[in-house]
């Protein structure tokens, strides 16, 4: 039987027919070969935590060459004679750490550590392939496809840069700082040079280096045939098969690098799958007159080419700009195996594509080659490739021509919603062709993508511009209200709205024309509307003092997990290997108008799939149908884990789906069918805005919370008021919802991964109708969780835990990002109507504040307590009147998201604050001032200290300056201080064993490790107690035997919170020591603990902090501000520089709280900046469910220079061991974006001769938003 044959990690394996193509590398690396160190999260191409490296000798040379791929998209088959790569290959515990992995580690780039194999991965691959010949800003732009939802990317660019063949004296001053770090391994021991664990020889490291990879025939091009059952598997090497498949065989499909699948999902592959990949006539290149590029040439081959071809050929120097350009498409390890043929294919399959290749090939006038047969060719443009009929037709290659520079100018654009990795908004290629010496066009092309399916060139324009000046006023307004005429774009949610695509496909003619645009024909300060915006290779600094008098504690470490998440080794939920029986659940959720009521299901279709074994309603429940449990504090109200009747919200889970593997389990999901006794008729009441309007108002909003003020001000000159809304944001976690449940002797063990152990194991007894000790929950760590692996996440227990319950067998649980979206809650979506009176300095005379916060489809999780809180900030308050309401929506039951409630609080107040010194023409620093809290209040002087560091008054002079200077692009700088009201929650505990045999000593807590550093602390705190060293402490699982009751970790605290406890655990053995220490006059740890042991001294001891413990809640303060530039023309922005003071009291660990602080303001950047959501306001069905369509910010879109400082010789009377918490504020910090987003436009607005009025952008602050908030007009588009 043929077999398809390849090796990981240097051993051999052989995937034959039961490997059908949906088996995918990933499934095979992690669940057949069980090297679990690959992780997955969104399975398109979108997030790089499943990416592994690859080395293959690729056609048609077939030089060896070593790249990266996304192992979610490649299928297994499609590995013929690969040697794959993964994490556990390039370093682990056993033979040695790779460079790569222990500079990460001591550059404290992990926090959870579930993308970091990823980012592993993209690093060797080009560290292996470009050894020595990498600058900085080349490593920091490869990295588009990797997400790091916890770092905030900064100290993971850093640590990579040192690689490059170009490192700043900073970096390499950063360098030799942490080359004196040790970090620790897993053995638990602190690595040195000359450690024994090192790899002996070459061998160790399981690859080879060597050429004897190859586990196929180099030569031998014979077609191989995968008999799956059903399916058939081609492997062709020559074109005359494929063919020949074809001819046989009416349903077919062609692969090559089938990254295709990360746009357009494939549920289903046909009967006979053609893996083209290689396929020799289809690769390579020929450069006679035309430029004649394979189909099957790889996207990455392809720019190798453009770049080397433009700098040797005057004729083809337009392909400079095409590397530019398609530098912004996808992404490296994308790019690596995604074929010029495929991505064309995806145009013709779907023309409404807004693809890259096309829109170039097309703006140069390409031709393609199709055949029908090795011989049957014809050549195309490529307009009228997508009206051919493609039925057993196969493109062969592109023909570029060439372009002489001289009478020929050529621009393109992509316009994203973040700097990479993102498709575009609008794209749109340009070419003047003109007459011999002269300033006439002979022709104008101009290609838009993204307007409507068929839109491709604006004719018409095309047409007005021949014989005509186009860098002259009036042929640009000509052109300009042509477009305007005959651009008329399709709405397409979530695509941003056909206005905004329609405006922005106008100022790209413009932003054109300013570019090509000779020097003397345009206003000097118009030119740099021309280009993109070019960020610097970002850099950043953290400035704190270390007390080395305290140390362990208060010593900047690296995380003490860092060594094992960046070999992989480190486990999450998932990486359990794989039990004898397991099988997969998936939620089948309710498609439909909140307030359908289910009457029955119909699995038939689904059963009909080899693997299905199960299917679970709410009747199968034997216990509470409930995952919030009201005897867990925080929540109040009980949530079905499986709807019973009336759906909730479109996408309500109301079945469980079991199979024997995961991806038919998610296959099946969709073919169960539910029946309807009655479908909602009424539109779904989804924002405030619909509760306000509906009849349901009343029951539907309760109030929270009201503060009333003591006083009124009656200097009331300025009334200013408004409302502001904000709006919700996905948790973004890397490792997705999961839970693994395993039938044990006595009843259950559950590995979860959940913020919260005590609500799980009470939701899961309850449900199940067992008793809460026969349910085991254990979390090692969590990928991620920033408040939506709280209470969320029980949902996904609960009903795992069913399955195991009811069919004896393993079960493992593993939510896919779609199904994530649709089902679980998010960041509560705020808003605001305000009222302020303020005298002539701003000062509030009286302030009425009416918050909504949508909570979904259940009270549970309301903020408005809190919210109340934040806003207050660190303002006098005595004049305010505060009302917090919670709102009632037909979305999924909204939850707690990094830093919720006060991210809105500080939010709300600090636009209220730019708002009245805008009314009153005021400085907004004055207007703070006056209106901060006046007594024992540090932020003034945190304020006046940053202004300094920041050097605030000069760049504001140098912002005014630039401005002034260039028309179409702005800057914007501000600053704004913020104070967080710190509180408590509890109980958490923290045991601590001491082992006699060596002194070591372990802690196991009720906290849960999610990349906030929470062992670490711990650690810290107990070496310092016992005043030993870190690395003699090793912290475990969490688990629900030895933590009990313990509270979720959240709201910044529960690494203080952790800490305390131990602190308390460590006093209690110390206590018992004390003797045994005073008989032995003060000896060496190790022989303490010896002869403790030895006289029965109890060297165990728990602690559990809780309310009646002597810790006060207290405030943190920081300050932030920050400095952004602005594309006019485009709305995309560049943040140049961020300065954060903030308060950090002594810190525990600085490294992790920088790490902290980093991370939380670059989620912060996200929520303001990129991250939007999208739902259909006739069904209530989420539209932003894909990494395709939700954009959490990239590597580039930090900010460039991100300065992070921490309050100088800060204490805290109140916190432990004088510490406070760092996870969340921060985030709250991030608003100031908008702010200085503001200021760049209403720069704008001022040189188009608007008032200056104030102008809102609307939240979030996307590309689209700014744009719109210019308040763009044809008529402003001019040259002089
Ligand atoms: C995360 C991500 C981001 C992306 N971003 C962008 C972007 O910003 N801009 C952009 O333009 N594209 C983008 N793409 C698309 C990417 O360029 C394509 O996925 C890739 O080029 C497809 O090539 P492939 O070889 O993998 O095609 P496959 O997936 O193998 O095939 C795709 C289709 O093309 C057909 N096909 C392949 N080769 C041929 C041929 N020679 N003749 C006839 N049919 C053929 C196949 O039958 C299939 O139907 C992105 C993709 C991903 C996954
Ligand atoms: S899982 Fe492969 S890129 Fe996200
Ligand atoms: S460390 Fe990158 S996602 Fe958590």
């Amino acid at each position: 039987m043929a077999k398809i044959v390849f090796k990981i990690n240097g051993k051999q394996y052989e995937a034959d027919g039961k490997f059908g193509p949906d088996v995918s590398l990933n499934e095979y690396i992690r669940n057949v070969a069980e090297l679990r160190g690959t992780k997955a999260m969104c399975h398109e191409g979108g997030c790089g935590a499943c990416i592994v490296a690859v080395r293959a000798a690729l056609p048609p040379t077939n030089e060896v060459k070593l790249f990266s791929v996304n192992s979610c998209l490649v299928s297994v088959l499609s590995c013929h004679g690969w040697e794959i790569i993964t994490v556990e290959g390039v370093g682990n515990r056993l033979t040695s750490y790779h460079e790569i992995q222990s500079r990460l580690a001591k550059f404290n780039g992990t926090q959870c550590g579930y993308c970091t194999p990823g980012w592993i991965m993209n690093m060797y691959s080009i560290y292996e392939s470009k050894k020595n010949s990498i600058t900085q800003n080349e490593i920091e732009n490869s990295f588009a496809g990797n997400i790091c939802r916890c770092t905030g990317y900064r100290p993971i660019a850093d640590a990579f840069k040192t690689f490059a063949n170009n490192p700043d004296q900073e970096l390499i001053n950063k360098l030799i700082d942490v080359e004196d770090l040790s970090v620790l391994r897993s053995c638990g021991k602190r690595c040195s040079k000359n450690c024994h664990h090192k790899a002996k020889n070459d061998k160790e490291t399981n690859i080879n280096n060597d050429n004897s990879w190859c586990v196929i025939e180099r030569s031998d091009n014979k077609m191989i045939v995968v008999d799956c059952g059903k399916r058939k598997w081609f492997k062709t090497y020559v074109l005359d098969d494929v063919f020949k498949i074809m001819s046989k065989n009416n349903d077919y499909k062609l692969i090559a690098g089938n990254t295709g699948q990360g746009v357009y999902h494939v549920d289903d592959y046909p009967l006979n799958v053609i893996d083209i990949f290689n396929v020799s006539e289809l690769k390579g290149h020929t450069l006679d007159v035309n430029l004649v590029l394979g189909a099957g040439m790889p996207l990455s081959e392809m720019m190798e080419l453009f770049l080397k071809i433009s700098s040797e050929n005057e004729d083809f120097a337009y392909l400079k700009a095409f590397y530019d350009h398609m530098d912004l498409v996808a992404h490296i390890p994308v790019r690596n195996i995604g074929t010029i043929g495929g991505n064309l294919y995806l145009k013709y399959m779907n023309n409404d594509f807004q693809s890259d290749l096309f829109l170039l090939f097309e703006t140069v006038g390409a031709m393609m080659t199709i055949a029908e047969s090795v011989i049957d060719m014809k050549a195309v443009s490529c307009t009228n490739f997508l009206k051919t009929d493609m039925k057993r037709k196969v493109i062969i290659n592109i023909m570029l021509p060439p372009l002489s520079s001289k009478n020929t100018k050529i621009k393109t654009y992509k316009i994203m919603p973040r700097s990479q990795n993102a498709h575009a908004v609008v794209n749109a290629g340009f070419l003047f062709r003109f007459k011999r010496n002269s300033n006439l066009l002979e022709k104008a092309t101009i290609v838009y993508g993204s307007i409507s399916p068929k839109f491709v060139h604006a004719t018409k324009t095309e047409g007005i511009l021949a014989g005509k000046d186009p860098f002259i006023d009036e042929t640009l307004q000509l052109a300009l209200k042509s477009l305007d005429k005959e651009i008329s774009p399709e709405e397409a949610p979530p695509e941003p709205s056909a206005a905004y695509r329609k405006m922005l496909a106008i100022s790209l003619y413009y932003k054109a024309i300013l570019n090509l645009c000779p020097d003397d024909k345009i206003d000097p300060k118009f030119k740099s509307g021309g280009e993109a915006i070019k960020r610097l290779t970002s850099r950043g600094t953290e400035t704190y003092d270390t007390d080395k008098s305290v140390w362990p504690l208060n010593q900047p470490i690296p995380k003490i997990e860092a060594l094992v998440q960046c070999s992989g080794e480190a486990t999450f939920s998932n990486d359990l290997p794989s039990q004898p029986d397991e099988v997969f659940a998936a939620f089948v959720t309710a498609d439909v108008i909140a307030g359908s009521v289910i009457s029955d299901f119909d699995t038939s279709e689904a059963f009909k799939l080899p693997g299905v074994l199960a299917f679970y309603t709410a009747k199968d429940i034997p216990g509470d149908n409930s995952f919030t449990p009201v005897n867990c504090t925080l929540l109040n109200f009980h949530e079905e884990i499986l709807c019973t009747k009336e759906v909730k919200f479109y996408g309500d889970p109301a079945g469980i789906i079991v199979a024997t593997r995961e991806k038919i389990a998610n296959k099946a999901a969709k073919l169960v069918k539910i029946n309807y006794e009655s479908i909602a008729k009424s539109k779904p009441l989804l924002t405030t805005e619909d509760v306000l309007k509906s009849s349901e108002k009343d029951k539907r909003i309760t109030m929270n919370r009201t503060m009333k003020p003591e006083e009124v001000g009656n200097d009331v000159k300025y009334v200013v008021n408004g409302e502001f809304k904000l709006e919700s944001q996905h948790h973004f976690y890397m490792e997705p919802q999961t839970c693994v449940v395993r039938p044990t002797e006595d009843g259950l063990e559950v590995i979860s991964s959940t913020q919260w152990l005590d609500l799980t194991n009470v939701a899961i007894a309850q449900s199940l109708n067992v008793p809460a000790n026969s349910v085991t929950v254990v979390v090692r760590r969590v990928g991620g969780g920033y408040g939506g692996k709280i209470t969320r996440s029980c949902q996904i227990a609960c009903a795992t835990a069913l399955v195991t319950h009811l069919l004896g067998r393993t079960c493992r649980f593993i939510m896919p990002l779609e199904t994530n979206m649709k089902t679980i809650g998010k960041r509560l979506p705020t808003s605001c109507n305000f009222e302020v009176g303020v005298n002539d300095e701003g000062e509030i005379q009286y302030l009425k504040n009416i918050i909504y916060q949508e909570n979904g489809c259940s009270w549970n999780e309301s903020m408005g307590y809190t919210t109340v809180n934040h806003f207050r900030n660190c303002y006098d308050t005595k004049r305010w009147y505060i009302e917090a309401n919670a709102v009632m929506t037909d979305t999924a039951s909204n939850t707690w998201c990094r830093a919720p409630s006060s991210t809105e609080g500080v939010a709300m107040i600090e636009y209220i604050m730019e708002k009245i010194a805008h009314r009153i023409g005021k400085d907004p620093l004055h207007v703070r001032n006056v209106n901060m809290v006046k007594e024992d209040n540090p932020v003034p002087d945190l304020m006046h200290q940053l202004m300094k560091d920041s050097n605030y008054n000069n760049r504001l002079e140098e912002v005014k300056q630039f401005n002034e200077q260039n028309r179409w692009r702005k800057r914007g700088l501000k600053i704004i201080p913020m104070t967080y009201d710190l509180f408590y929650i509890g109980p958490y505990n923290s045991l601590i064993s001491v082992y006699h045999g060596d002194g070591s000593v372990i802690i196991t807590h009720g906290g849960i490790e999610m990349g906030q550093g929470i062992n670490t602390k711990a650690a810290q705190v107990c070496a310092y107690m016992f005043g030993i060293p870190v690395e003699k402490i090793s912290v475990k699982p969490s688990s629900s035997i030895t933590s009990p009751n313990s509270m979720a970790t959240g709201a910044s605290v529960g690494s203080e919170c952790v800490s305390f406890a131990t602190m308390k655990a460590c006093e209690i053995i110390l206590e018992r020591l004390a003797p045994v220490r005073e008989m032995m006059n003060n000896p060496p740890w190790e022989e303490l603990i010896e002869k403790a042991f030895q006289i029965g001294v109890d060297l165990q001891a728990s602690y559990m902090y809780s309310a009646k413990d002597d810790v006060k809640p207290y405030d943190i303060y920081g300050a932030c501000a920050l400095e952004v530039e602005v594309d006019i023309l485009t709305g995309n922005l560049d943040i140049r520089r961020v300065d954060l003071l903030e308060d950090t009291g002594r810190s525990l660990s600085p490294k992790i709280d920088v790490a902290q602080i980093e991370g939380a303001f670059v989620m912060g950047i996200g929520y303001w900046t990129s991250e939007k959501l999208m739902y259909d306001s006739d069904t209530g069905k989420i539209l932003t469910d894909r990494t395709w369509t939700y954009k959490p910010p990239g590597i580039k879109d930090i900010p460039a220079d991100f300065r992070v400082y921490f309050r100088r010789n800060s204490k805290n009377p109140f916190g432990v061991l004088q510490s406070k918490a760092t996870g969340e504020p921060a985030l709250c910090l991030a608003s100031v974006v908008t702010h200085a987003l503001r200021e760049a436009v209403r720069a704008a607005r001022l040189d188009a001769g608007y008032e200056d009025q104030w102008v809102d952008i609307q939240n979030p602050c996307t590309v689209e938003n700014i744009f719109s908030a210019v308040g763009h007009k044809v008529e402003h588009f001019i040259l002089k």
